[in-house]
């Protein structure tokens, strides 16, 4: 075969080196087992008698040394080909050069044999190279044979080697492409995870998963969704969440406060308005519906709509188009529409202030957000939240709402819903002086358990009770019940706190 005796057979050598190569290209084509290819590679080149050994040895970086693979495959380790090769393999890796051993036991690198061996061998060791920089070797050990041409098979090695660096190359481009794949796949699932997880609402009561739910129904359709809900429950947030997980996402979130402006004006700022169409209309102006083109138009308060834009509205809604104020070309409406209102519908539509038409046609899908008495759970889900954002923002280092102060926050009834509790937070901050926010920090309504609706009058006496048994209990909390350390930290005896523990009836036993 290819590297045995080359004269006086030049002919047949040269055509068996051929085909030798190209048998070895072959098997090389399989990138995607190369350890297995590399194999079979090598035993193609072992299968010259002259041949003994063929091996792969890579020198990376990060691996360092390491034997790819061999022929025979019988264990040779690292170690003993490291050895048997000694500084020639230095040599060749850092050179990037081959080298030739015809009489291995004259070879000083080799260890420099005093004594003839047996069975005198020949080395022929090749760099494996890619883009300039030497990753490996390719080395053979053959018979010595005097008569070998042992630069014709140096060249036969040789291709063989930049047969074998490109095939590592592929399968390292394989192997990038497929993490690459494998990191976009991974990509993909988080975002789709986002998309379905409304990490920005907060709440996993009953209720707001109902409302999750309705959420991932809807949001991937191109419905028209009615919103509805109390003031401050979320409406605005739940809009968005609806717009950020349709397929629409890419495209404008479009709000219009249908209570803010005055009729006319509502009109051009929905749906624009040609030049010179009123006095002041100096410019052709695009509205709310054509700004919103692919994405979603949020009509807040719809329920405040007049009369007569309810019946432009319910056209835009019906022939999906509209024309601009003062014009007579017709545009295409291509958004879809959420409406949000926290009137109750009914009521205005049985007075007249509100068209049926119109309300059946928004009342395709209705999320209904829970007012926050109902779902007094995420009160204190949406408090944390809250006193880590305005903490943040007002550069306060303030770690935790006491244990009273909770329990006056989850009592209260939250006529104001989700709004009254954020500015209840950020008040509580702000007027916060320490790391914790306490009872005398929340505002007066939420003072007593009975809360209510009417302006409450603070009791004096009760408000300073409530303080100090607030104190108390921090200081407990902190020395784990420990009532000596804990009149310490209050500046007084640990009799005053033994009677105040019993006064307020605490537990110290509940710190441990
Ligand atoms: N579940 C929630 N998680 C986090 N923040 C919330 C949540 N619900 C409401 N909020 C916050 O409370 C405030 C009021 O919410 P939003 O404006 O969406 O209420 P709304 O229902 O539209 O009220 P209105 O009917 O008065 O317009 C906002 O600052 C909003 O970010
Ligand atoms: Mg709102």
């Amino acid at each position: 075969m290819p590297v045995g005796k080359a004269i006086p057979e030049v002919q047949n050598d040269e055509v068996r080196r051929l085909a030798s190569l190209l048998e070895v290209s072959k098997c090389l084509t399989d990138t995607i087992h190369l350890r297995k290819s590399l194999r079979f590679a090598l035993e193609l080149l072992g299968e010259d008698d002259s041949v003994d050994e063929v091996f792969i040895l890579l020198d990376t970086e990060d691996a360092g040394r390491e034997l790819l693979t061999q022929y025979p495959e019988e264990p040779p380790t690292l170690m003993s080909r490291a050895r048997s090769l000694g500084k020639i393999a230095d040599r060749v890796i850092e050179s990037g050069k081959p080298v030739i051993v015809p009489k291995a036991s004259l070879e000083p690198m080799l260890g420099g044999r005093s004594r003839v061996p047996a069975k005198e061998r020949s080395l022929i060791l090749v760099p494996l190279i890619l883009a300039g920089k030497t990753f490996g070797i390719l080395a053979m050990e053959l018979h010595y044979d005097g008569e070998r041409h042992y630069e014709r098979a140096l060249h036969f090695v040789q291709v063989v080697a930049s047969l074998v660096a490109q095939a590592v190359r592929v399968n390292q481009l394989a192997e990038a492409e497929k993490r690459s794949l494998v990191a976009e796949n991974l990509h993909l699932r988080e975002e789709l995870k986002q998309r379905y997880d409304f990490s920005n609402i907060i709440g996993n009561s009953n209720a707001m998963r109902e409302v999750y739910e309705r959420i991932t129904q809807v949001a991937r359709a191109d419905t028209t969704v009615l919103i509805r809900g109390e003031s401050g429950t979320g409406k605005e947030l739940i809009a968005h969440a609806i717009h950020y997980n349709s397929h629409r996402a890419e495209k404008p979130f479009v709000r219009v406060s249908c209570a803010a402006l005055p009729e006319t004006l509502i009109e051009a700022e929905l749906f624009g308005h040609e030049k010179g169409a009123f006095t002041g209309a100096q410019f052709q102006k695009q509205g709310r519906f054509e700004l919103a083109s692919g994405g979603t138009l949020f009509l807040d308060e719809i329920g405040e709509l007049q009369p007569s834009l309810q019946v432009k509205l319910l056209r835009v809604l019906q022939e999906r188009e509209f024309e601009r104020v003062g014009g007579t070309q017709t545009v295409r409406a291509d958004v879809r529409l959420i409406a949000a209102t926290n009137k109750p519908l009914e009521d205005a539509m049985n007075e007249g202030a509100f068209r049926e038409d119109l309300y059946y046609r928004l009342n395709v899908f209705t999320v209904f957000v829970p007012p926050l008495r109902e779902r007094q759970s995420d009160a204190l889900l949406l408090a944390d939240h809250f006193l880590e954002k305005f903490s943040g923002k007002h550069g306060r280092n303030i770690r935790r709402i006491s244990t009273p102060a909770i329990d006056m926050l989850s009592s209260y009834h939250w006529p104001g819903n989700v709004r009254e509790l954020e500015n209840t937070i950020e008040r509580a901050v702000l007027v916060c002086d320490g790391h914790v926010i306490h009872g005398h920090h929340l505002p007066p309504t939420l003072q007593t358990a009975e809360a209510s609706d009417t302006l409450t009058t603070v009791d004096l006496a009760q408000a300073v009770a409530a303080y100090e048994k607030d104190l108390l209990l921090d200081a407990l909390k902190s020395t784990r019940g420990n009532r000596a350390k804990a009149a310490r930290i209050l500046h007084t005896t640990e009799r005053i706190i033994g009677y105040k523990v019993s006064k307020y009836g605490i537990e110290c036993s509940r710190f441990r």
